[in-house]
């Protein structure tokens, strides 16, 4: 019923260029999908995942690091848009599920999936609680990005003697991402100390955002096992910067660039570096405030402001600020070692920058 195998796609560069391919092949995927049965409620919540992932201003970050790690081993060949795009799809897996755990109503500036579902429950009046069948949907248009990100990452054209490497590299990361979710929701309730919350970014996020996207691109044009490695040193700390960032914006971020509530994180208790550091440094007065707010479901603006200042006075915000750059820097220069094509070296020396500083 898939047709993955349709008409080669372009190998435009540049980073635009590159989106574009991509969300062509996205386009082309999902429409495929859309039209395979008659049945008018998938085609409308085909096309709703269709916006959400075509429409809505995601940064595209995953497919633009798998496109530069191929470009950086001097990749051919038109396996890699399929690869790039698959990894949006399981990143558009993540975030659907994500949002339902972390009952978070507002992504890339719109009504979460689960949210947009109900609505349409209740536009047509349909029976039993909305906001299950919301749940309960989005649950399963989350599972089939992750099953379609299967589909299209294997429909990429990969030289055989370079596929097990690939595989193994896409395996390890969906695992990771899933592990470090596992972690993140533990977190939430059992408490992380600094060594925790580390090791919950790294999987959560670092991992599947830049070092794995990266290798997989490499892997894909051929790089060996010592390729992947110094391709590690840069992608890790880049990529526990992006979500430090991530943790940065989602309490001090303005909503309208983010697209995302900035009350969400403290009113959920996300075990993050920003409160685990305010916490060590707090007063007996900043501690109250603290538990009296950190986790709150009834936590509002004024609640959210006061923790805001706690993060600010205990010097956490400065320290985690700290460790972004020093992060970025760890990473600019790891690539100092690597036999990589010129021009993507200094193409990532700018993501770098770009992605750990940053508003949205
Ligand atoms: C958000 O990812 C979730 C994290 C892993 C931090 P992005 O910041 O890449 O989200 P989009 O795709 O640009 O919306
Ligand atoms: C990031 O989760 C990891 C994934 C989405 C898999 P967060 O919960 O920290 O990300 P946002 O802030 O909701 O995007
Ligand atoms: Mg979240
Ligand atoms: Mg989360």
């Amino acid at each position: 019923m898939i047709n993955v195998d349709g008409p080669p796609v372009s190998l435009d560069r540049g980073a635009d260029a590159v989106r574009r391919a991509v969300d062509r092949v996205l386009d082309e995927f999902l429409t495929a999908q859309r039209d395979a049965t008659g049945d008018d409620d998938w085609r409308q919540d085909v096309d709703l995942l269709r916006s959400f992932v075509l429409g809505s201003g995601g940064k595209r970050t995953r497919p633009t690091l798998c496109h530069l790690g191929w470009r950086a081993h001097a990749g051919e060949g038109p396996g890699i848009l399929r690869a790039a795009a698959a990894l949006e799809l399981f990143h558009a897996f993540a975030l659907i599920h994500d949002d339902l755990m972390d009952d978070s109503d507002t992504r890339r500036g719109r009504p979460t999936v689960h949210v947009t579902l109900a609505e349409r429950h209740r536009r047509r009046g349909w029976r039993g609680s909305a906001d299950r069948y919301g749940r309960n949907t989005a649950m399963l248009w989350g599972d089939l990005c992750l099953v379609w990100a299967e589909d299209l990452f294997h429909a990429g054209e990969v030289a055989a003697a370079r596929r097990p490497r690939v595989r193994a590299l896409f395996q390890r990361m969906r695992t990771e991402a899933m592990l470090g979710q596992y972690l993140d929701v533990r977190g939430e309730v059992a408490g992380a100390d600094l060594a925790d919350c580390l090791r919950i970014l790294r999987y959560k996020c670092a991992r599947y955002t830049v070092e794995r996207p990266l290798q997989i691109g490499a892997a894909v044009a051929g790089a060996e096992e010592a390729d992947l490695a110094v391709l590690s040193r840069y992608g890790l700390p880049l990529g526990e910067a992006f979500q430090l960032r991530d943790d940065v914006l989602g309490v001090f971020g303005d909503d309208a660039l983010t697209g995302k509530s900035s009350l969400t994180d403290l009113r959920d208790g996300k075990a993050t570096v920003l409160m685990v550091l305010a916490r060590q440094a707090a007063t007996a007065r900043q501690a109250a405030t603290i538990r009296r707010w950190h986790g709150a479901p009834d936590l509002d603006l004024a609640g959210a402001d006061l923790l805001r200042e706690v993060i600010v006075d205990t010097g956490s915000l400065r320290r985690v600020e700290e460790m972004i750059a020093a992060r970025t820097e760890e990473a600019v220069a790891a690539l100092d070692d690597a036999s990589i094509v010129d021009d993507v070296r200094a193409e990532l020396v700018g993501l770098a920058r770009r992605l750990s500083v940053r508003s949205r």
